[in-house]
């Protein structure tokens, strides 16, 4: 009950972007990605989900991730992409129905309004997608991969989230509703993969976190393991220091404040 990945590589154009990347996730956790820009976040969670190729071993449970399995890895994993394009004046209800009917759940004609309503976006059901700020759209286009998924478990066993940057665009009390929509995920059970920038919110909300860097694992662990001063400051070359909020124990995050 693993998705999991040994040792793959990718390549665009003959240049190399992942190379012997291990990965692991879990059932009942939230594993966060981060690292720089360009260090091959999205390549990951795109090698992941099948949709792109790459060499290696990639399996979701006892599944083989790739192209011929699609209808399979519809079924219990839903994936959001880093930017989503539409060619269609689509509705935001529309756009949830894309998802909603892709999963095992199209007979239940309740789900995409539930989805919406548990992004906040109920009252723009009826709307055009193009007119949503950017924000809406990411929170519509989640309520899509919730509309496929809708369970954290399914008659398989766990179902998945996975999401590229799923809050970039979000304001601090959105980002927490998704990041609490992700937690809950995983608490039902699910799995969640997450690739994130706000290195606080991945100390907040993950239980396991890999660190890219350069087309490699830079680091993995806890939280508390991954997140310290040396490597994060090693890994994204400035001086970031960590303290530890004293109640929960969460680490933060800061960079140091020198303007020039
Ligand atoms: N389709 C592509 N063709 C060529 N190069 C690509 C393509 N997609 C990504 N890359 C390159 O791969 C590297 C990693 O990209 P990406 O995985 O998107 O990084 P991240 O998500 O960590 O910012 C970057 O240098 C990027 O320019
Ligand atoms: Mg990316």
């Amino acid at each position: 009950m693993t998705l999991r990945a040994d040792g793959i590589a990718v390549t665009f154009e003959r240049t190399r972007v992942l190379s012997g990347v291990d990965f692991e996730a879990h059932p009942g956790q939230v594993t966060a990605i981060v690292g720089p820009n360009g260090s091959g976040k999205t390549t990951l969670l795109r090698a992941l989900t099948g949709e792109i190729a790459a060499s290696g071993r990639i399996t979701l449970d006892d599944i083989e991730v790739g192209p011929r399995r699609a209808a399979a890895l519809a079924a219990r994993r839903g994936v959001l992409p880093q930017a989503t394009r539409l060619a269609f004046p689509f509705t935001v209800t529309e756009v949830v129905r894309l998802g909603h009917l892709a999963g095992p759940h199209a007979d239940r004609p309740d789900i995409p309004a539930r989805a919406l309503a548990r992004v906040g976006l109920r009252h723009k059901a009826d709307r055009p997608y193009q007119d949503l700020s950017g924000g809406e759209q990411q929170r519509a286009q989640l309520a899509r991969v919730l509309a496929q998924i809708w369970m954290p478990r399914g008659r398989h066993g766990a179902n998945w989230l996975l999401l590229d940057e799923p809050v970039s665009s979000l304001d601090i009390g959105q980002q927490l509703s998704v990041m609490r929509l992700a937690h809950g995920f995983a608490a039902g059970g699910g799995g969640v993969v997450c690739v994130l920038h706000d290195l606080n919110l991945a100390a907040m909300f993950a239980d396991a976190i890999v660190v890219m860097r350069q087309g490699g694992v830079a680091a993995r662990g806890t939280p508390a393991t991954v997140l310290t001063s040396a490597i994060l400051s090693d890994v994204y070359a400035c001086d970031i220091e960590v303290g530890c909020v004293p109640a929960p124990g969460v680490p933060f995050i800061l960079p140091q404040a020198a303007r020039t």
